[in-house]
């Protein structure tokens, strides 16, 4: 159980800002990079693989050996036409960290192994895990309930001590984690990482229209509705966001299978955030954000010694 040496470089908190689509590009990633925390983006945000390497570009031109590394997110999924052409520009561009979302494939591993790479990979029951484990993945994020985007519905002190009994790697946190108290908690939970996506949609850098960041402001965990009906697999939507579309949340179409095709104008409509949205309070640069976490992280430590220590 640690953090890999490779990605100690520049860390000053146990932090990754999650990859989100349509809500993560370069200027997410190099400010959350520059402020000590690891910043991803999915592939997908760019619409060409080539554009997808131009972001790469970017992001390794801005950032320096004392910046925090940074990573990307694949999705190994049969409607992801481009994975095969993304993992070459990944390999060819020595991307630190890759996250795999979907489906986890030994023969990526190993591409990415091969320069050095990192591998975690998303899941949201102990199957997947186990599966991903078999592959040979470095690290497994537990996706659980209430997270953003596609979440699962395990509560974290089940998943994380049932992982921890057979798997040796790197564990990741995923799912309501929003301030340094909660980033705390994770890490005495036994996590190696806080994996934070709702909170840093509100930040000035992430590419989310005001009017969602707006939203987000107004819900609360009750506003947050968990459906399979706008992806094909079960996602968490602002409830706000799905009546602002004509839909009813009470009575909702049945799901489609997922298709990647679908997914760009579904989420582009359709807004996705966390049951934590109730703790995020502000629109702030991610320097500001990441240095307050780091603060009420200390402070929680501290708290816990002066109660416990
Ligand atoms: C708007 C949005 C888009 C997301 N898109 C992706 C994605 O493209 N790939 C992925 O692996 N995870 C995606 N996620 C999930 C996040 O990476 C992360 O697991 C989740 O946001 C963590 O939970 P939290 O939002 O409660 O902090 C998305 C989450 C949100 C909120």
């Amino acid at each position: 159980m640690a953090i890999p040496a490779a990605l100690q470089p520049g860390l000053k908190l146990p932090v990754i800002a999650a990859p989100m689509f349509l809500v993560s590009g370069p200027e997410l990633v190099i400010a959350a990079c520059k402020s000590g925390v690891i910043g991803t983006f999915p592939a997908l945000n760019q619409r060409t693989t080539e554009g997808y390497s131009e972001w790469l570009d970017q992001i390794k031109a801005a950032l320096g050996p004392d910046d925090a590394r940074y990573g990307v997110n694949l999705i190994v999924h049969p409607t992801n036409s481009r994975l095969m052409a993304d993992v070459q520009v990944t390999v060819q561009h020595q991307v630190p960290l890759v996250i795999t979302s979907l489906g986890a494939v030994k023969d990526l591993v190993d591409a990415v192994h091969s320069y050095g790479g990192l591998v975690f990979h998303d899941v949201t029951t102990l199957r997947h895990a186990q599966k991903a484990a078999e592959a040979g993945v470095d690290g497994l994020i537990l996706v659980c309930a209430g997270a953003g985007g596609h979440a699962g519905v395990r509560s974290p002190f089940a998943l994380v001590d049932e992982v921890r009994q057979f798997f040796t790697g790197t564990i990741i946190l995923s799912g309501c984690i929003s301030t340094g108290r909660d980033i705390a908690t994770a890490m005495m939970l036994g996590a190696d990482f806080a994996y934070l996506g709702t909170r840093f949609i509100n930040t000035t850098e992430s590419m989310a229209p005001d009017a969602y960041k707006q939203m987000i402001l107004e819900s609360h965990a009750a506003d947050i509705t968990y459906t399979p009906a706008i992806s094909g697999v079960p996602a968490n939507f602002m409830t706000k966001s799905l009546i602002a579309n004509g839909l009813d949340p009470k009575n909702l179409p049945e799901a489609k299978a997922m298709s990647l095709e679908h997914e760009a104008r579904a989420w582009k409509d359709v807004w996705s955030a966390g049951q934590g949205v109730g703790s995020v309070k502000d629109v702030l640069p991610t320097a500001e954000l990441v240095a307050r976490l780091g603060r009420e992280f200390d402070e929680a430590k501290s708290d816990f010694e002066k109660r416990f220590g």
